[in-house]
């Protein structure tokens, strides 16, 4: 009987439950023992470690978050921080393991298959921007809460004839931004792909207001150059807008709502895909959602790859802007 391990890393992202729950399950029907590594690369460095049965998985689906917990580790970036997880590991029996998580979870993962050890990562993060899946766990639900809060804040503006600045998150990938710009009908979007100045912004709002706009919406990516932050700064320093402007950070409520159904099935078809895996002796490698089939990339372009945004939808936004 194969003893596996499972664990969620990184930032949380909705639909990471629905991964575990799948791994845990479709492990257990083949005949195998299930463990869960609690907080990620933290619990695997102190051996915090826990067997999961089907009913430890019940009620979780619906869930956002990840009822394992998670966390930022940068000590596995080091040898000895490898050392001790590998020590737990043998100890613990443990074949292989699955890591659920986005860039920085599977550069750990990379880094711990490269010692020999079988792991198998499953694609999960918010941002979007893990090379060897089109759409990741996560991203669909962040999104959607980006797109209410827009619509909302939409409402507000308009009653007041109001210029919005809405930042979203995403870390350096403007993916986020993007499409909850295209589908809330922004005015501008400001992504790191492609920087956009201040001055242009503000040249945005100007227009708007001549055209009689009732509101003016940008949304910024948090790692654009021209973020909330550097918006305000530079509107308060220099440029007076005939809008009455408003900005609101959406950080990290993005990252707690309930998944869609759409990042339920990503996270169960991911889940079981990395059991399969397993089963099949394919390790090192990460499996992803490529043209809506499950796939498998090897780690080693994972994590030596960047993925890219579709610009035509940025010009695109722009054009539907006026
Ligand atoms: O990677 C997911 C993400 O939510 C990014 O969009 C964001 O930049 C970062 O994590 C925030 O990290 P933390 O939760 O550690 O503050």
């Amino acid at each position: 009987m194969k003893r596996i391990g499972v664990l969620t890393s990184g930032g949380d992202a909705p639909g990471m439950n629905a991964a575990i729950r799948a791994v845990v399950r479709t492990g257990i029907s083949k005949g195998w023992e299930m463990f869960g590594v609690l907080r990620g690369y933290a619990g695997l460095s102190t051996g915090s470690m826990r067997p999961l049965g089907t009913r430890d998985v019940s009620g979780i689906i619906q869930l956002g978050g990840t009822f394992l917990g998670t966390a930022r580790n940068p000590e596995f970036a080091t040898e000895q921080g490898r050392v001790e997880a590998l020590r737990h590991l043998r100890q613990k029996s443990i074949e292989a393991l699955v890591v659920i998580g986005g860039n920085g979870s599977q550069q750990g993962s990379f880094a711990l298959s490269e010692t020999g050890f079988p792991v198998v990562g499953v694609a999960s993060t918010i941002d979007n921007d893990l090379f060897g899946s089109d759409i990741t766990i996560g991203v669909d639900t962040a999104l959607n809460i980006a797109l209410e809060a827009i619509d909302r804040l939409k409402v507000t503006a308009s009653s007041h004839q109001r210029g919005l600045v809405v930042e979203v998150m995403g870390r350096d990938c403007g993916y986020l931004a993007l499409m909850s710009g295209i589908t809330g009908g922004a005015e501008a979007v400001v992504i790191p792909e492609r920087e956009t100045s201040p001055e242009d912004i503000a040249e945005v709002f100007h227009t708007a207001y001549k055209k009689g706009k009732e509101h003016a919406l940008v949304v910024v990516a948090e790692g654009a150059h021209s973020n909330a932050e550097a918006l305000v700064r530079y509107f308060k320093a220099y440029e007076k807008l005939e809008f009455d402007l408003r900005v609101t950070t959406l950080g990290h409520v993005q990252r707690g709502g309930s998944p869609t159904a759409i990042d339920r099935l990503l996270g169960t078809r991911l889940g079981a895909g990395a059991v399969d895996c397993i089963d099949r002796g394919e390790f090192g490698c990460l499996v992803g959602s490529i043209h809506g089939e499950v796939c498998t990339t090897p780690l080693s372009e994972v994590v030596r790859n960047k993925k890219g945004l579709d610009l035509e939808l940025l010009d695109l936004a722009e054009i539907l802007s006026t």
